[in-house]
């Protein structure tokens, strides 16, 4: 069988956590293939909300396995608490967790470096959610990192001594204050690689290959969104990862000639958490009204996300270099009310107006070309039906879909598991 992909088109928290969920009925195994709890996947169902970092969102689903794939960067004090989480609402994840021998660890350090290497940037940060994802990555690239599969070794700590003293002189460079206590640290981090061990680690990249010889369905989950991808993304101002398909591939170790549906997920306007461009921003009422009635805080930082019209400009792009098949529309819900929406189809871009995405998406450099929609008044969250769905919003859809050349099979009209129509 095809291995299908769920992608965030945008700059993450599109809702990939709550379709996953939605969707996992469908498949024997989810495998997310990058990043790490820098992510916070939301599901809601049953009248409790669950935000999940590292473990993918099928893991309240008994008959599925869920795999933390070899991209991914696994934090395991992070990890502990979000399987005490999990324990609280009685999932057994025993039966159904594997991770990757070949996935990265964050240690302590790599946190404390991120912290640095942030506070040196000054008004330059990225607005990184601090979690070592950065410095995690490079060590990786750099290879000098630790694997899940050390930790089986009898001498991984004298490796991972070496690696935490470097950092530590890495952090007097910086010459930044970042306060820690080590040993607090590492008492932490050591009592949580014991639970993690405890855990089963696998040759993850066999394992998916055998489930795609026995017919087994997979769906890779995204983390992020592809305007933070490492390659495509607004540079600098990106995660460390490939966000993107192709970031699959070498996450889990998947052929690209295998990888069947690739469902591209977004908001039905655009939110932005940390720094960087966004070129449809709003500061005004109606960029106001959209965080407030979305409830747009970081799941994992609980920063406020900025909030703008949407780029069809960065969503083509996002189409296209992922290869979508399908899209998935979230939070529509959020836009019942406005007397007028505007979608964003083109930049006008050194006096010319360019309908694809520029090097460049700095303020000074684009400005939204707008197309307005007239809005529509009802609450879409009780709807169950697309028959149900007002005319205009059908319209602002249709449009979508046109532009972007790709069908939206999925609409998302609240945070819940039950507020989705399929198509
Ligand atoms: P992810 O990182 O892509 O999984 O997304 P997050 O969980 O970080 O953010 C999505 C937020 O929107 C969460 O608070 C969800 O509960 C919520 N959400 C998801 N879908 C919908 C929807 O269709 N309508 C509304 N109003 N909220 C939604
Ligand atoms: P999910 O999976 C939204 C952003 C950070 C920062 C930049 C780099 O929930 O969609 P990092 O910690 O990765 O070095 O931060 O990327 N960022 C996210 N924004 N959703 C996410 O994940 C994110 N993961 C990282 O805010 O701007
Ligand atoms: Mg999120």
């Amino acid at each position: 069988m095809a291995v299908d992909l769920l992608l965030g088109l945008q700059w993450g928290d599109e809702g990939k956590g709550k379709i996953v969920d939605v969707f996992t009925e469908k498949y024997d195994i989810i495998a997310r293939f990058q990043g790490g709890p820098n992510a916070g996947h939301t599901l809601i169902f049953d009248g409790q909300k669950h935000v999940l970092h590292t473990i993918p969102s099928g893991i309240f689903h008994e008959d599925t396995k869920n795999l933390v794939g070899n991209g991914v960067v696994i934090d395991p004090v992070i990890f502990k608490k979000e399987l005490e989480n999990l324990d609280k609402f009685k999932t057994d994840y025993r039966k159904n967790l594997y991770i990757s021998r070949k996935a990265h660890l964050i240690l302590p350090t790599h946190r404390l470096l991120d912290a640095a290497s942030e506070a040196s940037k000054g008004k330059a940060k990225i607005g990184s959610t601090l979690k070592g994802i950065g410095p995690t990555y490079m060590d990786k690239t750099g290879r000098n990192g630790i694997r899940v599969g050390d930790l089986e070794l009898e001498n991984w700590k004298e490796k991972y001594r070496l690696l935490a003293d470097k950092h530590e002189s890495m952090i007097k460079f910086y010459d930044v204050d970042v306060q820690y206590n080590l040993d607090e640290l590492e008492k932490e981090f050591f009592e949580a690689v014991e639970l993690l061990k405890s855990l089963k680690f696998i040759d993850s990249e066999q394992y998916l290959q055998l489930a795609q010889e026995s017919g087994k369905t997979i769906l890779a989950e995204g983390a992020q969104g592809s305007l933070l991808d490492i390659d495509f993304g607004t540079y600098p101002f990106v995660t460390s990862s490939n966000t993107t398909a192709a970031g699959a591939c070498t996450g889990l170790g998947v052929a690209p000639n295998k990888i069947g549906d690739a469902f591209g997920i977004f908001k039905a306007y655009t939110t932005r958490v940390g720094s960087g461009p966004f070129p449809t921003e709003l500061f005004d009422e109606d960029g106001e009204t959209m965080g407030r009635v979305g409830n747009e805080f970081g799941a994992t930082t609980g920063r406020p996300r900025r909030c703008g019209w949407l780029d069809l400009v960065a969503l083509r792009y996002a189409v296209q270099i992922n290869g979508i098949t399908q899209l998935i529309m979230m939070k529509g819900d959020v836009l019942s009310g406005f007397k007028t929406l505007k979608v964003c189809t083109a930049y006008k871009y050194k006096g010319e107006e360019i309908t694809h995405l520029p090097f460049n998406i700095e303020p000074e450099n684009v400005t939204p070309v707008y197309t307005e929609f007239s809005g529509w008044k009802e609450d879409l969250t009780k709807m169950t039906e697309a028959s149900q769905l007002p005319s205009e919003f059908m319209e602002y859809v249709k449009f979508l879909e046109d532009e972007l050349k790709t069908p939206i099979s999925v609409i998302s009209v609240g945070p819940d598991r039950k507020q989705t129509i399929h198509r």
